[in-house]
């Protein structure tokens, strides 16, 4: 006989932690299959096991909601416009844009980037350090250094971020909580829209004005072009920043870990790998919605129905990482499934290893004796799903 699954409420991270949260441990030993509680219009799925994780999210019978559809769009005309990123765009449309900007993001091209994220790292640090014995490693370097990159590469004013910033983040942390997201959904559009005629009139060297080329010689459409430019703000640097934080704040917090990659560089490959496993960044959760009734363990997720993919839990399933709650820098087999895959896995993958990489080397080079602050922890906002610290004062 199939039993039901269980409804439970959405896991989140210990106040005051980047988590991950309790329950992942049960669930990955007992419960592949939950069910949440999060709109009383929608039917939503919680799935943790990798094997599971990892062949639903390249499955193409699920696609990506967007917030403004889903778990209730009801309140939307069919004129209104959607907040859709790349991760929503499905078939040729999809396609075309991936194609456009495989060279801009292949491991070759990401490759020539690593003196200017050197350079940008320096120049961070060298400003934090000035003068101070102590200061905020995300104010003045985690938050700033993939920022900095991404406005650099897409062509997006870094000075107007005060601006663009709090929409962004409210979109991101939409894909989790949903409701606050459609709030900014016309504003980050505009945004969008203006910067993209700026780039018709005033061309520059950056992504953006070669997507509108391609755009304006017919290969793509121009809700492509709008959609990229929304998937950088959403996703191209605040998971970079939450992972930086968070993986400084690991390694400074768990004894001896700092003090290891500092003086053991030829971990750093996989010490970057295991990070990416081991930080359960805003859980890890990928949303998908079911095109036609998928069986899972003898259950059906029927069409219309959500189904959230954990890939933080999956990244510690015990039946494929040994100790899976152990941080090992040297961790040799390492198949985690952070940048997710298939036809819509992470395209800035590559860059966000360099990043990491970069910005791990520079603090070690820069801040030897590096440690966390006496009387002074992190700061969360446990409100946010973001699960990465607001502050992080250290010493030097
Ligand atoms: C540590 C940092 C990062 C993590 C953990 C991460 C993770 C992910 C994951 C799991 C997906 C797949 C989501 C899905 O299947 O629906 C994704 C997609 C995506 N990521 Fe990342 N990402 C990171 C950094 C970046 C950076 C630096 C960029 C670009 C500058 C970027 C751009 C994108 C885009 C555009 C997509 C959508 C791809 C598509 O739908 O075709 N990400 N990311």
């Amino acid at each position: 006989m199939k039993s039901t699954p269980p409804i439970i409420d959405f896991p989140l991270a210990p106040p005051g932690t980047m988590g991950p949260p309790a329950e992942y441990g049960r669930l990955l030993a007992h419960c592949p299959v939950a069910r949440i509680d999060i709109d009383p219009k929608a039917t939503a799925w919680y799935v943790t096991r990798y094997a599971d994780v990892r062949s639903l999210i390249a499955d193409p019978r699920l696609v990506r909601p967007s917030i403004s559809d889903w778990p209730d769009g009801s309140d939307l005309g069919d004129q209104d416009p959607r907040l859709t990123t790349m991760m929503e765009l499905e078939g040729p449309e999809h396609t075309a844009l991936r194609r456009a900007l495989t060279d801009a993001f292949s491991v070759r091209t990401v490759r020539r980037y690593l003196p200017h994220l050197r350079q940008l790292a320096a120049g961070l640090l060298d400003s934090l350090a000035a003068g101070a014995p102590r200061g905020d490693l995300v104010a003045g370097f985690a938050e700033p250094f993939p920022l900095l990159m991404m406005c650099d590469l897409v062509g997006i004013p870094y000075a107007e971020r005060e601006y663009f910033l709090p929409m962004a983040d409210a979109a991101l942390g939409a894909m989790q909580t949903l409701g606050e997201g459609r709030r900014v959904t016309k504003p980050l559009r505009a945004f969008v829209t203006t910067l993209i005629d700026q780039k018709r009139r005033e061309p520059a060297d950056d992504l953006l004005t070669y997507l509108v080329r391609e755009c304006d010689s017919g290969v793509l459409a121009e809700e492509a072009v709008i959609s990229f430019g929304l998937s950088m703000l959403i996703a191209g640097y605040r998971t970079t920043t939450m992972f930086v934080a968070n993986s400084l704040l690991t390694l400074l917090a768990e004894p001896g870990q700092y003090a290891r990659l500092r003086d053991h560089r030829e971990l750093m490959p996989t010490a970057v790998e295991e990070l990416l496993r081991y930080i359960p960044v805003m859980n890890g959760v990928v949303v998908l919605l079911a095109t036609e009734d998928i069986e899972l363990h003898g259950h059906t997720f029927h069409k219309g129905e959500g189904i959230h993919i954990v890939l933080a839990a999956a990244n510690r399933d015990g039946s494929v990482f040994p100790d899976p709650d152990r941080l090992d820098l040297g961790r040799m087999v390492n198949p985690h499934i952070m940048f997710g895959r298939g036809a819509h896995n992470c395209i800035g993958s590559h860059l966000a290893r360099a990043e990491l990489t970069v910005a791990l080397e520079a603090v070690l080079d820069r801040f030897p004796a590096l440690h966390l602050v006496d009387g002074q922890p992190p700061t969360w906002d446990d409100e946010s799903p973001a699960k990465s610290p607001l502050t992080l004062p250290v010493g030097w």
